[in-house]
């Protein structure tokens, strides 16, 4: 049987060293060398890990009732007029909302097992959908089948941070990275990178990539974008 999931697209923005923490670049209105070119991407859906997410979920300190074990461990999808979501990668369910949406998206928390039936109380008075992936591990692969069958979801860019992109791209499947090179050095040791994957070079191949295009913009950037080469290669 031929499973569906969505095609996956990675955009980041990074350093000529690979780094995403802008806090040294001193670039004006750095959000808008990731935005524009991101929103140049056509997909239903936006994805990030809980890091990045904290960003852009509630800032509110709330409470979960720890006492609550009637919510079911089920998948919930919320009665939304939604067409575009933002997905975040939370296992634990660290990130609160005041909202089901970010922006012009609805939210999608991807869960495992673990999280506190008292979460998903909160999830559900938010009217936030959310899926299961595993009991304690997530299977990325299940997680991108499920965005596919419960919402929709035909085209997927995961927008980071780095642990995110990583951990989809060991699982081998990301199809096409995007990539915004800034004109800058970063070479701060220990910052994270585009992609953290694993430590050590066990068992692995670095994953390989051709050109698909290739553009000069805002002067000393480039937008370099990848289609993922899925047999191993040798050049
Ligand atoms: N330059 C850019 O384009 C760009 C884009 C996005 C973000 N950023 C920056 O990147 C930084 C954050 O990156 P990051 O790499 O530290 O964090 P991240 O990838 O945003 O989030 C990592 C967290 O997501 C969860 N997670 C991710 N993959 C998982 C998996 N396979 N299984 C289970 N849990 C998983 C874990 O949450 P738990 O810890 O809760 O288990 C993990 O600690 C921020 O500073 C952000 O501003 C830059």
């Amino acid at each position: 049987m031929n499973i569906k999931k969505p095609y996956v697209i990675c955009h980041m923005l990074g350093s000529v060293d690979g780094r995403i923490k802008q806090d040294i670049w001193e670039f004006r209105d750095h959000h808008k060398y990731f935005e524009e070119t991101a929103e140049k991407i056509q997909a239903d859906a936006w994805l990030v890990g809980r890091v990045t997410m904290e960003e852009f979920s509630s800032k509110k300190k709330y409470l979960i009732d720890a006492e609550v074990d009637s919510v079911p461990k089920e998948d919930f999808v919320a009665d939304t007029q939604a067409k575009t979501y933002a997905v975040v990668i939370d296992p634990l369910g660290k990130c609160f909302w005041d909202s089901n949406m970010v922006s012009t998206e609805y939210v999608i928390e991807v869960l495992t097992e673990g999280v506190a039936s008292g979460y998903l109380e909160h999830l559900r008075k938010k009217n936030v959908s959310y899926i299961f992936a595993g009991k304690n591990d997530l299977d990325l692969d299940l997680v991108l089948r499920k965005l596919y069958l419960l919402f929709n979801i035909k085209t997927v860019r995961i927008d980071g941070g780095g642990h995110v992109n990583g951990s989809f791209l060991n699982a081998g499947l990301i199809d096409e990275f995007s990539l915004v090179l800034a004109p800058v050095a970063d070479g701060t040791i220990g910052s994270p990178t585009v992609f953290e994957a694993q430590e050590g070079y066990e068992n692995r191949r670095a994953t390989q990539f051709s050109i698909k295009s290739v553009e000069r913009i805002y002067d000393d950037f480039l937008w370099i974008r990848y289609l993922v080469i899925k047999e191993a290669v040798k050049r």
